[in-house]
């Protein structure tokens, strides 16, 4: 029988899942970062944010970092703007019309950000060679991605020795009224959300299910040590909804 993976709350294939999130992808692509800012109310600034300070870019050195499922750019115009002269940012996504969003957002930010460009690329099997990246990095994407494991081994095969992995995902939250509110928030308001703003419902029915599907903290961690990462760790942010995962190739 075919190995299986959610697709959101559904069971497929494993080698069917991709196209049915790069068709969510490329129906959402050109409201993206709108639906971003209205879902969360901006807090994705923020979650982002507090990975790129995580990150801790070389001020004067040079610092390659990957952004992988990097879609619009979002993370790797704040890397390159946190960074140093010397900061670089290759945003890779498997989906062209998120990329075209970037190149475009890079286009209007003029020559202010030269240090991003784009490339498609899987995350399952990055078309960058061995121990070429200072950093890597992942926000939102690693629950998209069918063979997380792959994606997580691809990571570690890239980054140099001493380079740093960290990853941004949603969670569950457990903290009481707040889990009930956030619940009713996510499969009521963020569907409808969807709904008037890019006219599809269903594909932020996915995003919502797909954040419920993806393994927990502890389980990622251990994802994560099992791909060869050290020093694992993560940190909790907004009651839960968002972790940052970090971990090490030493
Ligand atoms: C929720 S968006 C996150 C975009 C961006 N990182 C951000 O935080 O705004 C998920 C992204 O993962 C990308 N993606 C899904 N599967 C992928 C894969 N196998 N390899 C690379 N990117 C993938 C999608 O195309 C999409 O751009």
């Amino acid at each position: 029988m075919a190995e299986t993976g959610h697709f959101g709350g559904r069971q497929v294939p494993l080698g069917e899942k991709q196209a049915l999130v790069d068709d969510v992808f490329h129906g959402v692509a050109r409201r993206y970062d709108l639906m971003n800012d209205l879902m969360s109310f901006g807090l994705h600034r923020t979650w982002k944010n507090a990975l790129v300070a995580a990150l801790g870019t070389s001020k004067h050195a040079p610092f390659a970092v990957l952004d992988i499922a990097g879609g619009t750019g979002d993370i790797a115009f704040r890397i390159v703007a946190g960074g140093g002269p010397q900061t670089r940012a290759t945003v890779c996504d498997i989906n062209a019309d998120m990329l075209e969003v970037g190149r475009a957002r890079a286009a209007k930010l003029g020559g202010a950000r030269p240090a991003v460009d784009f490339t498609r690329g899987n995350a399952e099997a990055l078309p960058f060679t061995d121990r070429s990246f200072d950093a890597v990095t992942i926000a939102f994407g690693i629950r998209n991605v069918p063979r997380i494991e792959r994606a997580l081994a691809e990571a570690y095969r890239v980054l140099k020795i001493g380079g740093r992995f960290l990853c941004l995902e949603f969670s569950t939250v457990d903290v009481p009224a707040l889990d009930t509110l956030y619940d009713f928030y996510s499969f009521n308001v963020i569907p409808a959300l969807g709904r008037v703003v890019v006219g599809d419902a269903e594909s932020y029915r996915y995003l919502v299910e797909s954040i419920r599907r993806f393994p927990k903290p502890q389980v990622f961690a251990a994802m994560l040590r099992a791909a060869g990462f050290a020093r694992v760790f993560f940190r909790a942010m907004s009651g839960g909804i968002v972790v940052l995962h970090s971990g090490w190739r030493l």
